[in-house]
């Protein structure tokens, strides 16, 4: 039988995302209720390497779940990429009494959850990205709010867009994952959107649409445009000098990750909280927490790591009839 489980440890690692909040408390109060100690580790896996962990109460995360970013802090930390990184990671939960730990970040933040499962730590991975890019689950915590503040910040270049009749390359976060632009392009009635995942570099087409658009009496063109591809200052420049009509380019940047989270990102968020402190008391260990057909649920870290994630074909169908 499974060891029971004492003192839960909590980290937010990778880029921040709104609803890293509620789920932090959520493990803290959840925890708590259960008799268990909490311990916060504050910048990811670069403060645990230097121990900056401090003891949680329910009031640590008092007044958090309304606010955008992570109270814990977040890092990218090269070091825990090696054995060495890892194993002292590892040795260091042990000294802390951390005997159930839950990781809140992407992909890259469960390889190194799978590690320190495999070095004795119990350990659950919550997804928490904007970019919707982690394979096993249909919800990542922060890609509502961070596609709704990308919408209403599309809508307001839309305006000015429209008023000079110009096109507007708008440029939006994923990194190499089309989810956010996919959603926009959707969202905001865009003419275009370019995704990763299937743009073939063809920019004389999109000139050719933008001549026949302007021709058919179209005030503006909107393109989305996701980071994967990027480069879209040049892009507008050479659309700009190929269409005669006046382009500007705005890349929207960190602002789509900050502010305060969705009445979504923060019950969804809550819900993998609770459920991850259910799992370690349950006494398993190396699994992310989903969402999936409307249900949480959770998988193995390397399962979960090796799924391939692709956009909603369905949705992607859909963009090109909302344009004729
Ligand atoms: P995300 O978790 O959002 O995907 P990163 O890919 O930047 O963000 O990963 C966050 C952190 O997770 C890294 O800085 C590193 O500390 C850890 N990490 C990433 N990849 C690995 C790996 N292969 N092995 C162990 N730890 C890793
Ligand atoms: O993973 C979240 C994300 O915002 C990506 O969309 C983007 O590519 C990356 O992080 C930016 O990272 P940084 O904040 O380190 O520039």
């Amino acid at each position: 039988m499974a060891k029971k489980i004492t003192t839960i440890g909590v980290l937010t690692s990778g880029g921040d995302a709104p609803g890293m909040n509620a789920a932090t408390r959520a493990v803290v109060r959840c925890a708590l209720a259960n008799g268990l100690k909490v311990k916060g580790i504050y910048r990811g896996y670069a403060g645990l390497l230097e121990e900056d962990i401090q003891d949680l109460t329910s009031r640590s995360v008092s007044d958090s779940i309304q606010k955008g970013g992570t109270i814990l802090y977040t890092a990218r930390c090269p070091e825990f990429k090696t054995t060495e990184g890892q194993d002292k990671g590892a040795e260091i939960c042990k000294k802390h009494g951390i005997d159930g730990l839950v990781v809140i970040g992407g992909d890259g933040s469960f390889q190194g959850a799978l590690r320190l499962s495999e070095r004795g730590v119990n350990t659950i991975g919550l997804p928490g990205t904007i970019d919707l890019d982690i394979a096993c689950t249909e919800y990542t915590i922060g890609f509502d709010t961070a596609v709704n503040t990308a919408m209403e910040s599309i809508d307001k270049v839309r305006d000015t867009s429209t008023s000079h009749e110009r096109c507007s390359i708008i440029e939006v976060m994923g990194r190499n994952a089309g989810h956010i632009a996919l959603w926009c392009g959707i969202a905001n009635g865009a003419e275009d959107i370019l995704l990763p995942e299937n743009y073939d570099y063809n920019e004389q087409r999109l000139i050719d649409e933008i001549i026949t658009r302007k021709k058919n009496g179209k005030k503006h063109t909107i393109i989305i445009n996701a980071e994967g591809i990027g480069d879209s200052y040049n892009m507008a420049k050479r659309i700009e000098s190929a269409t005669g009509v006046e382009t500007r380019a705005t890349v929207i940047g960190h602002i789509q990750r900050g502010g305060s989270p969705t009445a979504k990102d923060r019950v969804y968020a809550s819900a993998m909280g609770v459920k991850a402190v259910e799992l370690l008391l349950e006494g398993k260990t190396n699994r992310v927490v989903a969402y999936k057909a409307g249900e949480f649920v959770d998988y193995d870290i390397a399962e979960a790591l090796n799924m391939q994630k692709t956009l909603n074909p369905y949705l992607m169908n859909v963009f090109p009839k909302l344009n004729s």
